[in-house]
């Protein structure tokens, strides 16, 4: 695989779903207009009007690199490899325009033939119900089944108790034995950095109200999410996000600056 910077991975990126038709937009602002969300946790945040039909855009398919805060996975940071406060994701989103067929293999194709992951470390998940997914995981992508995994609430995705959500499916990167928690149960889905989430495909088709009842929403959306320093730590090969050139030299500045040595 070869080594790019953050910089360039967020370019190939943007450039390959503008190839497929996506409106490139800058990333919105960090602190929402809307009163359910404190911050942009994701890069579907700024887009939820149009998952629920209430705007109808000027355009059906976009494509970000939107900066987000995720207070959900707050406690997480620290204790892991792969979660931090501030990120970058990578998005691409269809609103009533392409659905599964084609986002699947769409993100097979990048991770594979535009960054050269390696097809057999790649494993995905499905939601337990989504038969259709699975196929095309199986029948299009080629993905053997013993490299496909199916969760049930893992593979439900909502930006919070209220809103447009979905089952979603996941891709994983097996980074290998020595990121293993070691437990003998460690498989896809463990807590442990070795199966690393970088890519969540939210296939956006209802709308949770208060009460939890799950409303059709107007049309069929497709909303993706992939973490660009989770993205950059498999292609430089280093074992945290905090070592990839997008954090790296402003850990080191700060080493300069109060004269402690990293690590
Ligand atoms: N909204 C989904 C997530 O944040 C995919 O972008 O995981």
């Amino acid at each position: 695989m070869q080594y790019r910077t953050g910089k360039e991975l967020r370019e190939l990126f943007l450039g390959f779903f503008e190839s497929k038709g996506c409106r490139r937009l800058h990333s919105f602002s960090l602190t929402p207009d809307d009163p359910t969300l404190l911050f942009t946790i994701a890069g579907m945040v700024p887009f939820k009007p149009y998952f629920l039909g209430i705007k109808t855009p000027e355009f059906t398919r976009a494509t970000t690199s939107q900066k987000c805060v995720r207070t959900n996975d707050i406690e997480n940071v620290g204790h892991t490899a792969r979660h931090h406060t501030f990120f970058e994701m990578l998005g691409n989103f269809s609103f009533g325009d392409y659905f599964k067929k084609e986002v699947i293999p769409w993100a097979y194709e990048f991770l594979t033939e535009y960054i050269g992951l390696e097809p057999e470390r790649l494993y995905v998940t499905v939601h337990v119900t989504d038969d259709e997914a699975y196929e095309i995981w199986n029948k299009t992508v080629g993905i053997p089944a013993d490299h496909i995994y199916r969760f049930d609430e893992d593979n439900f995705w909502a930006s919070g108790p209220v809103g447009p959500c979905g089952p979603c499916s996941e891709i994983l990167y097996d980074q290998g034995e020595e990121y293993s928690c070691g437990k003998p149960t460690c498989a896809p889905g463990c807590d442990c950095d070795r199966y690393l989430e970088i890519w969540n495909l939210v296939f956006m088709q209802f709308n949770r109200a208060e009460d939890g009842t799950l409303t059709p929403l107007p049309k069929k959306n497709i909303d993706t999410g992939m973490g660009l320093e989770r993205l950059a730590s498999v292609v430089q090969n280093v074992k945290t996000d905090f070592e990839t050139d997008l954090f790296r030299p402003i850990i080191d500045e700060t080493c300069k600056l109060v004269n402690v040595k990293y690590g």
